[in-house]
């Protein structure tokens, strides 16, 4: 049971129908947001409380709240699709509710229980159903729940006031180039999370420790970048913000084990669910750049991708480093990667039988 309940005081829209049709039509990533947001408040003295849909708008917070000081903020994403009877679902969002839990855990900040995470996605996506993109095609509406310490607090502690939001925003391909494969720069210079850090957790921090990478990447021609393992800078760890796979001539599909310096993505739980589905072995290991160059070039790495709920499933084509460059099988027209992400998305999409119950429905 759901001990918070988020009303809409004001269904009024900010945004006109043709502000709206305009924004779906193109709606590319994190760009647009839609009429309302959705908001709970914890404090130390009253545990969660309240609970509101309102207008989407500026936040208005202490600039000594704590959150701009000591980054104590995590988050997470889902998305919301329409099905062919105009219904709106989304996908394993307990999934997510037990992530935010656990990097809430990690972070010190009040764990939100499943009920209410499902109660807020619930009211947030039905005052906003109408920014749903229409069914049939790969669009939906990302949606981004998020917590921080908004306490006015300089000490260094786990803050007394917290609050959770909820927003949303239609999403086409996260990569401005759509689907095609990524060229992807292996970082040697920077890690992305260490041993016994933050990596395991949706954090705003380890994002942040990214964007240099990230831009090191874009340097050299590059859309993505892989972070190798803090200790021993050899073995791949995940990209900027998704996991990465790799499919093998004999019918293997690999990624990097959980090392607690990797986030648990639930689509890349997914797609380990789905290769075994269609016989393919899947296996989570340590691998060495090393060994996945060598494999590169001897062809028994036939194809990479990389996953997560924003990307979805994106085919890598060449890797990129100081040391050289490998392209991988053809430069990524990825057949298994492009068959995987079809039936996720016909999954998500309602077109494909959902065999594991992966979808809740919204509105
Ligand atoms: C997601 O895939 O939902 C993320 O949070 C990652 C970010 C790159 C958008």
């Amino acid at each position: 049971m759901s001990t918070l309940s988020f009303p809409l005081s004001d269904p009024s829209r900010q945004q006109s129908d043709a502000d709206r049709d305009a924004v779906l039509a193109k709606p590319g990533f994190g760009e647009h947001f839609t009429d309302f947001m959705t908001h709970a408040r914890w404090t130390v003295d009253d545990g969660w409380t309240g609970g509101e849909v309102v207008p989407f708008a500026p936040i208005s917070l202490s600039p000594a709240a704590a959150v701009f000081h000591y980054a104590q903020e995590i988050f997470e994403g889902l998305k919301a699709f329409r099905h062919a009877d105009g219904s709106v679902w989304t996908f394993r969002p307990e999934k997510n509710a037990e992530r935010l839990q656990r990097s809430a855990r990690r972070l010190a900040l009040p764990e939100l229980s499943t009920e209410d995470f499902l109660a807020s996605l619930t009211a947030q996506v039905s005052a906003d159903e109408p920014w749903v993109p229409a069914a049939g095609g790969e669009d939906s509406l990302y949606i981004r729940p998020f917590m921080f310490a908004s306490e006015a607090f300089l000490g260094v502690r786990s803050a007394h006031q917290v609050d959770y939001y909820v927003i949303t925003s239609p999403a086409g391909a996260y990569f401005p180039r759509g689907v095609q494969p990524l060229v992807v720069w292996v970082s040697d210079s920077y890690a992305r999370a260490g041993a016994g850090g933050t990596g395991a957790a949706k954090c705003g921090g380890n994002y942040a420790s990214s964007l240099l990478g990230k831009k090191e990447a874009a340097e050299h021609g590059a859309d993505e970048v892989l972070f190798l393992d803090s200790e021993t800078h050899t073995s791949i760890d995940e990209l900027s913000g998704m996991n990465v796979m790799a499919i093998t001539k004999d019918g293997r599909i690999l990624t990097p084990e959980l090392t607690g310096a990797i986030l648990e993505g639930v689509t890349r739980d997914s797609i380990l669910q789905l290769a075994r589905d269609r016989g393919l072995e899947p296996a989570e290991q340590k691998m060495s750049m090393d060994w996945v160059t060598e494999n590169i070039a001897s062809g028994e790495i036939t194809e990479m991708f990389a996953c997560g709920t924003a990307a979805v499933i994106n085919p890598i084509g060449e890797f990129r480093s100081e040391k050289g460059s490998w392209t991988i099988g053809d430069g990524g027209s990825g057949a298994v990667t492009l068959q995987l992400r079809e039936e996720l998305t016909g999954i998500q999409q309602g077109s494909v039988e959902d065999r594991h119950g992966w979808l809740h429905k919204l509105a």
